[in-house]
């Protein structure tokens, strides 16, 4: 039986290479692609849903949801990062998409009408499942579990010397969906960055005869061209697409369950995930957190998957 997944994303280049494993994985039914304000703007994130679909053009197309801005007033975007279209400048026409539903009633439409049965894979900003919460009070009992991209364990972060991206675009709605009565998977930046990829990444990839390999093939230079000009870095960080390994290949991770809040007030610190770390507490832990991957074997499954 496949499994159900909503993906909740912000394409962005990482993303883009998580949606071309799961929309063609033989063992994932993708219900619906939610789009959210993160990595680029609202308008340009829904936008970059259509395009990747369109592109990828999978053998099912599931339902796509609209963002909508955020409500966090420090919000920046990381174009910097993934191009001025958040897809590698790769220049992509995409045509207007009239009939849009906002992705939270997406999410809580599918949800409610499969109880139990549909996981939400998070790799952009917690602030659709947020709303999908306050929308619907009983949508949470629904969902089957969710897995976040996203915190650090470290307290090193990415966007800010203490917060990773994900959590710091949007710190009121992490906190809120850390703390939901749900079965919760944490994969966070000390485990995505682990498995970094060099550039004959590219030569990996599958060739333009078919769909993942003519787009990825366009969009995945750009970062290695970011990471080097931005960061410094001659090998790039595909975060979303080794979180959604967690899904695929479980084995591959070492979970470990934790008592995990979000900081939403501190000048050097708003967005950082703050780990219950005093061993002489027993705390209520609310989240299981990947603490280990297999680096290697992680590497190598992502391109498997790409292949498949
Ligand atoms: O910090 C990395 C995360 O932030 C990834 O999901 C990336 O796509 C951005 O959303
Ligand atoms: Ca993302």
């Amino acid at each position: 039986m496949a499994r159900r997944i909503i993906l909740d994303c912000d394409p962005g280049i990482d993303d883009s290479v998580a949606l071309s494993m799961a929309l063609f994985h033989r063992s994932l039914d993708i219900v619906a692609i939610t789009a959210v304000e993160g990595n680029v703007p609202a308008e340009m994130a829904t936008r970059n849903v259509q395009t990747v679909i369109e592109q990828l053009d999978p053998p099912r197309l599931p339902r796509f949801g609209a963002a909508t801005p955020n409500d966090n007033s420090d919000y920046r975007d990381a174009c910097f990062i993934h191009g001025r279209d958040g897809l590698g400048e790769a220049g992509f026409v995409t045509a207007d998409h009239h009939q849009r539903h906002l992705s939270e009633k997406i999410i809580c439409d599918e949800v409610r009408a499969a109880p139990g049965e549909i996981s939400i894979v998070c790799l952009g900003p917690l602030t659709n499942v947020a709303r999908a919460m306050q929308r619907e009070p009983q949508f949470i009992e629904n969902v089957a579990e969710i897995i976040m991209m996203g915190g650090s364990f470290n307290g090193i972060g990415n966007i800010t010397q203490t917060a990773e991206f994900n959590i710091y675009c949007d710190p009121e709605s992490a906190r809120e969906v850390f703390q939901a009565p749900v079965k919760k998977i944490l994969i966070p930046l000390d485990i995505t960055s682990q498995v970094q990829f060099a550039l004959n990444f590219i030569d990996m990839l599958p060739d333009e005869t078919n769909s993942v390999g003519a787009f990825l093939r366009q969009v995945v230079p750009y970062l290695f061209r970011s990471y080097h000009q931005q960061l410094g870095l001659e090998s790039v960080q595909i975060h979303d697409a080794i979180a959604l390994l967690q899904l695929l290949e479980p084995e591959l991770f070492e979970l470990e369950a934790w008592a995990v809040d979000v900081e939403v007030k501190g000048e050097l610190t708003r967005g950082m995930t703050v780990f219950e770390k005093r061993r002489s507490r027993n705390p209520a832990h609310n989240l299981e957190v990947a603490r280990v991957v297999d680096v290697s074997a992680a590497r190598q499954a992502v391109i498997k998957c790409l292949h498949s």
